[in-house]
């Protein structure tokens, strides 16, 4: 406070003349950002890397409502600066240690005339990335702060492309990445990836977005981007009262698209673990009674063809027994869905059963069986009736063994039903202040009755599973089940954009794993067998489904078994090779084995791709089993073509892997005990 105090004392003495960029540097010297004010004392701050500008100067400010901006007239003066090295355990996750290092820098920004309102920008200057907030302090003049818009800008300093979606559109996250030049992009969602002429790779997304609506990106000309925060219910789009910190505007960059993913920025910037001990959630895969609806064979509503019901459930819990699958998830088992439930929600009930689907008889059988239910959650994204009874929802599902729960918000966008501040019923956004509000106050609702919560039609994910760690999953992007409608469904290319945008954020619930290909979508399901079984390890959630009816796996035991053996909780995580929508391979560590599995997947060309061992452990010998596509594989005419094989490798081994066209490949790797390499001489120095 002193240090704030004696700044502002010096800027008033000195005026804006004072502001000689402030600068601070990544540990390792790779980034750096200045920050500094213009002609006409706005703010303005810029990234490079060795050396090379990354941002140009790009302005910091608000537009408030009924309020003069926080723009022009400003000074800037350095407050504080810190540095933090150290190393934390994720509690399930894609790797189990984390290393936090980076170089603070905190810069007071202050008017120079009128009512001297003031904030802080924090940068957090790792050496693949940066995150930037703001912080409101106390202050008498500054109480209440209505943000009608963020004016923080990203002016990307180098051509090059993008890869974005829509933002504001009625169908809220669930559209298709349009990669196009920089100059092209209109507005977009975060994270947008962008790869320069150079060769660098940049993401811009947010971390810990917390009590604040999400943060969209809009082009204003040229590659200069402004922040376009979502309209919140009232007149603007986030209100708070000061001391209050905005999210964290975040920049990944790394020389390659793996390197991007491999950045734990979005998780460092949020907070600590709240919850403490959260050994009572365990990660692991389920079935359900789900598909069958999407090809329209069930129906979520009662009727002749109700899904949820007892004696399908147990025969579901059967097969997941019998499989190693430990959950088996119901929908369509609770009243509600027999009228307009898509945007209503106005009839169902979370805690009573239809007539046909006894929840005590079926959960005692899971439990009997060493299997959990699944609960389901659809509100049709009527957010108020939910919290009127989560409570007792949630005390039943603990009660009664259900140990995680999906929930769903259906409805187009800007029409889910919340309480305003003001007390009354409102629509919103799914990313407003509301919504953000909502989705928060379930997951500490849930928490305290030990329950998961995987989230649809969530507001994206921003890394708060570090902070809450029961918040496992959320869809957020076009997952699995746009290939069972009658629309076109995710072309192949889809999931190689995934990895490298939405899976930025955090775990999705995809839903991989179908072998049944005709679906009612004109192309099916466009990619072959061996690349759904590569999803499981490419597309990271540790709750990962089974997708497929239960039939389809009976009938197909060899493919299947990769899906029963594959984990869902890893130590260690490395992307080997990938291209944004192009094709990637990923290889992770099992946590609870010496096991390693790779997933490499395609777009619509067929690739070979050669992989380098050496993430193995040295002087061992691996069984290695191989999913891979047949000779004959392609996803349009041959998507079932596919050879399992063995092989017997070590870490100085190079694979070759041939992928068909919207093909992949799957292996597991598992050390051969007391096995030695066959030509260990050789691989010694
Ligand atoms: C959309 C979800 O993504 C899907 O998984 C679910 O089955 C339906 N809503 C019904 O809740
Ligand atoms: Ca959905």
């Amino acid at each position: 406070m002193l240090f704030r105090l004696l700044s502002l004392v010096l800027l008033l003495v000195a005026g804006p003349a004072l502001a000689a960029p402030v600068r601070v540097a990544s540990p390792d010297n790779v980034l750096s950002v200045e920050v500094t004010t213009d002609g006409d004392g706005r703010a303005s701050y810029a990234v490079a890397r060795f050396g090379k500008p990354v941002i140009a100067p790009s302005k910091l400010g608000f537009l408030l409502v009924d309020a003069p901006k926080l723009d022009r007239n400003m000074a800037v003066a350095e407050l504080g600066r810190r540095s933090v090295d150290e190393t934390w355990q994720q509690p399930w996750g894609e790797w189990r240690e984390i290393r936090n290092r980076f170089n603070e820098l905190r810069v007071g920004v202050t008017e120079t005339g009128g009512l001297k309102r003031h904030f802080d920008v924090v940068f957090r200057v790792y050496d693949d990335g940066v995150g930037f907030r703001y912080e409101f302090p106390q202050q008498p003049q500054l109480t209440t702060v209505k943000v009608g818009e963020e004016l923080t800008e990203f002016v990307l300093a180098q051509p090059g492309e993008a890869w974005w979606n829509t933002a504001f559109e009625w169908d809220r996250e669930e559209y298709l990445y349009n990669r196009t030049p920089i100059e092209q992009v209109g507005l977009a969602q975060t994270p947008m990836t962008v790869r320069y002429a150079d060769g660098l790779h940049l993401a811009i997304h947010e971390a810990a977005l917390v009590d604040y609506s999400g943060m969209n990106l809009a082009r204003v000309e040229g590659r200069r981007f402004k922040a376009a925060l979502t309209q919140s219910v009232g007149d603007a789009k986030a209100t708070r009262t000061t001391p209050f910190t905005t999210p964290w505007r975040t920049l990944q960059i790394a020389d390659s698209a793996g390197g991007l993913y491999q950045s734990h920025l979005i998780l460092n910037l949020n907070e600590p673990n709240k919850l403490g001990d959260v050994s009572w959630f365990k990660p692991g895969k389920f079935v359900g009674i789900w598909w069958d609806m999407h090809l329209d064979n069930k129906t979520w509503n009662s009727g002749p063809k109700h899904g949820a019901t007892t004696a399908e459930a147990m025969r579901y819990i059967d097969f997941a027994a019998a499989h190693h699958i430990q959950g088996v998830l119901v929908e369509g088992w609770n009243k509600g869905w027999d009228g307009e439930w898509f945007g209503h929600g106005s009839d169902f009930s979370f805690t009573e059963a239809y007539p046909d689907f006894d929840i005590e008889k079926v959960t005692g059988y899971a439990r009997s069986k060493g299997v959990r239910l699944v609960g389901h959650n659809e509100t049709g994204a009527n957010a108020a009736r939910y919290e009127s009874q989560m409570e007792a929802a949630f005390a039943l599902y603990e009660k009664l063994g259900i140990e995680q729960v999906k929930t769903g918000y259906v409805s187009d966008a800007a029409q889910a039903q919340v309480i305003g501040a003001d007390g009354k019923p409102h629509l919103a956004w799914h990313e407003s202040q509301d919504m953000v509000r909502h989705y928060q106050r379930v997951i500490e609702a849930a928490a305290r009755h030990h329950i998961a919560i995987d989230t649809h039609e969530p507001v994206k994910d921003t890394g708060l599973r570090r902070t809450y760690p029961n918040w496992v999953a959320r869809e957020g992007s076009r997952g699995q089940e746009y290939n069972a409608w009658g629309s076109p469904g995710n072309p192949p290319e889809h999931e190689t954009n995934l990895l490298f945008t939405r899976m930025l954020e955090g775990p999705m619930d995809f839903t991989p794993g179908v072998f049944g290909m005709k679906t009612r979508s004109p192309d099916g399901v466009p990619t072959t067998w061996a690349k759904q079984l590569a999803l499981y390890v490419v597309l990271y959630s540790p709750i990962q489904m089974a997708a497929d009816r239960i039939e389809n796996y009976e009938a197909n035991p060899k493919p299947f078994k990769f899906i029963e053996d594959v984990p869902t909780d890893w130590s260690d995580t490395r992307v080997v090779n990938g291209e944004v929508g192009d094709y990637a391979t990923v290889v992770r560590k099992d946590r609870r084995s010496d096991d390693w599995y790779l997933g490499s997947i395609t777009d619509e060309f067929g690739r070979v791709l050669t992989v380098r061992l050496g993430f193995l452990d040295p002087g061992r010998r691996y069984r290695a089993e191989i999913y891979r596509d047949g000779p004959a594989a392609d996803w349009k005419t041959a998507p079932s073509d596919m050879v399992i094989e063995q092989r017997e490798v070590s870490s100085a081994d190079t694979l070759t892997l041939r992928l068909a066209a919207g093909g992949g490949q799957a292996i597991r790797f598992t050390p051969i005990p007391g096995g030695k390499p066959q030509r260990e001489a050789d691989h010694r120095h």
